[in-house]
């Protein structure tokens, strides 16, 4: 399969490279390196990197930015970050991309455990995940040409505690490689409309 992922340099992302690499043609996609760039807080930006890719079996997409802070100081530009970029950003990889992918190909998008198990300064976070969340299901009933549509919903990576492990007191960190596996059964899989709590 050809297979586009998104924030191929994240975190999450190199997992993700990393356990499908072996089998197929990965175009890894950044913002600021990879071997194709985008901005998915630009949907002009999205719509030149599928001119770019041309047709494709899978999309990954491992990238999302939120801001974290105080309920009480929380501003609507704040809160429009999330909304933009990793709720709209990854909602408009599919409603570009649906035009770009081979029949009976397969989105995957990235929430998070903050949709069901919230933290204190995670409420824009919470929000954006649980639409993603709301998302997937609903986009699966309707995409056409058995196009697929899942959500991976990390819990905190282990690899990330050291910059967020005093928000996560008590949670249960998670291996990149072990989150890199949901999306390897979403993108092998036949699954859809699915989130995979990891
Ligand atoms: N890490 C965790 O513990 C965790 C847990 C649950 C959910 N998540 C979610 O998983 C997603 C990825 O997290 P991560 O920790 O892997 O992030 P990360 O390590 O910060 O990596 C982010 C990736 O996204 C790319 N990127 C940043 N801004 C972009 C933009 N405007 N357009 C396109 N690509 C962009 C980055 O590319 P450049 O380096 O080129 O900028 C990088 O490849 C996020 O939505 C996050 O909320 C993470």
């Amino acid at each position: 399969m050809k297979i586009v992922v998104i924030g191929a340099t994240g975190t999450i992302g190199k997992a993700v490279v990393a356990a499908l690499e072996g089998r197929h043609e990965i175009v890894k996609v950044a913002n600021r390196s990879g071997d194709l760039r985008v901005d998915i807080a630009d949907t002009g930006s999205i719509r030149k990197l599928f001119e770019r890719v041309g047709r494709f079996d899978a999309l990954v997409s491992a990238v999302g930015k939120v801001h974290f802070g105080e309920l009480a100081k929380l501003t609507e530009k704040e809160m429009a970050i999330g909304l933009n970029h990793k709720l709209m950003g990854q909602v408009n990889l599919v409603l570009i991309g649906r035009d770009h992918i081979n029949d009976e190909g397969s989105f995957t998008l990235t929430s998070g455990i903050l949709s069901r198990d919230p933290i204190r300064y995670g409420a824009a976070a919470s929000l954006v995940n649980g639409a993603l969340e709301a998302f997937a299901p609903a986009a699966a009933i309707e995409l056409p040409r058995g196009i697929r549509i899942n959500v991976v919903s990390p819990g905190v990576l282990l690899e990330s505690m050291p910059t967020f492990g005093e928000y996560f007191r008590g949670h249960e960190p998670v291996q990149a490689s072990r989150v890199a596996n949901a999306y390897v059964k979403s993108v092998e899989g036949r699954l859809t409309g699915k989130v995979f709590d990891v």
